[in-house]
């Protein structure tokens, strides 16, 4: 099937003059010679292109959306904050009201403090562990994406340079051996372990923590003097609203925020115990833009809004009924799909097919208008209701048909 894109075609061309490479950061990679470059509007579960294609969206703006473009409630309470004012020389009252909805919240929070992208969290987070224990190495898992700071990226990157991973310690997720290994040559000059609580590493399966891991690490970095660190920046408020940790049953020092909690409106969050309250406050982190009330506003109101509706029941029922009903459409298609990570967060893969396979059935949903990738991990939001899984499902299958034959 064509896309009508004339309009993003000729936007794009203009795009590539102004801005190297017509888009940059992970919006790149999902830019398809075929598929939509740029929004007219948004809302709820859908978004229009510029040439008027509307798309039912399994990628939720990489993560933020959680409870609908324009969710009318979270956008009054982001206005009401700016018509008071957003970036003023002292900080808003909203900031305590949200650190102190925030500490409620999640189980393992004594403070918080606020940043704009999950990559100021996890650097924060980081800079805290190493201010708390004298020690600088970083404990990582190998896929772990954790922002686009030097040490956090692959180091044969541009623009990254040997010293930038210096210390950074990498290991393979789910291997306890390996973890082990690391602790015992290296415990005393590491520092913090940081993960996601589940691995959703692109273009492989998502995988859960195999029995005992979590409990396991958490008392290796107890005995070590390490700090735990869980990146729930993409996961959080997708598993469980006390942090994504609790639904593995363990306990972190430090939970990494940011994506979700504000549904689209820029701001990220590093909360921690108690016992690292002193280095956090010591620790020198800014920027001019941290203090906006406005996105303050915006995530008390998110937070509050996702417990009254029971957010996660709803996006757990409506991501097993996608699983269920995407794995038996394809059967009838003779394909089998793989649907991994938690049911908010579903990763595709058809099994025992190529990767060029997989890549056409994405191109033929994304021309009859549902918006996802074929490497990536995919979003649902509150506002993925049935009816949106049947379209998507309804979709899913015309392309699985034109596929087959
Ligand atoms: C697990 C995880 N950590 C950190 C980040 C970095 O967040 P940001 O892109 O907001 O800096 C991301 C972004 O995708 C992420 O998925």
């Amino acid at each position: 099937m064509k896309l009508k894109q004339k309009k993003s075609d000729e936007l794009f061309l203009k795009a590539q003059e102004l801005i190297p490479g017509g888009i940059f950061g992970h919006y790149k990679f999902a830019v398809r010679e075929e598929g939509p470059k740029f929004f007219s509007r948004a809302k709820n579960a859908y978004f229009w292109d510029i040439d008027g294609n509307k798309y039912l969206d399994l990628i939720c703006g990489w993560g933020p959306m959680i409870l609908g473009y324009n969710n009318s409630k979270i956008d009054k309470a982001a206005r009401t904050q700016y018509d008071l004012g957003n970036t003023v020389s002292v900080a808003s009252p909203v900031m305590v009201e949200l650190a102190e909805t925030l500490t409620d919240l999640v189980d393992i929070a004594d403070w918080a403090l606020f940043g704009k992208n999950g990559g100021d969290s996890t650097q924060l987070a980081v800079m805290v562990a190493r201010a708390e224990t004298g020690k600088s190495k970083i404990l990582k898992i190998k896929d772990g994406y954790h922002g686009a700071n030097g040490w956090m990226q692959n180091k044969n990157n541009p623009g990254i340079i040997n010293s930038d991973s210096e210390e950074v310690l990498s290991i393979s997720w789910n291997d306890l051996d390996e973890f082990d290994e690391m602790i015992s040559s290296f415990g005393n000059e590491i520092a913090c372990f940081i993960s996601s609580s589940y691995d959703h590493p692109t273009s492989k399966d998502s995988s859960l923590p195999k029995e005992g891991y979590w409990k396991h690490i958490e008392k290796k970095c107890s005995e070590n003097n390490i700090v735990l660190i869980v990146d729930d920046v993409r996961t959080g408020f997708r598993i469980d609203l006390k942090g994504s940790h609790n639904a593995f049953g363990f306990s972190p020092d430090l939970v990494c925020l940011g994506k979700a909690m504000a549904n689209g409106y820029p701001i990220s969050a590093l909360v921690g115990k108690a016992s690292l309250k002193d280095a956090a406050n010591k620790v020198y982190f800014s920027g001019t833009q941290f203090f906006n009330s406005a996105p303050m506003a915006a995530s008390k109101a998110t937070l509050e809004e996702l417990q009254n509706l029971n957010a996660i029941e709803i996006m757990n029922t409506n991501g097993l009924k996608l699983k269920d009903d995407l794995s038996n459409a394809a059967k009838a298609f003779g394909l089998e799909i793989k649907v991994s990570g938690v049911p908010s967060m579903p990763y595709f893969r058809i099994e025992d097919q190529t990767k060029n396979f997989h890549v056409d059935w994405t191109d033929e949903c994304l021309s009859r208008g549902l918006y996802l990738t074929s490497y990536h991990n995919h979003f649902l939001s509150v506002a993925h209701g049935e009816n949106e899984i049947n379209e998507i499902v309804r979709i899913a299958s015309e392309a699985f048909e034109a596929i087959s034959i």
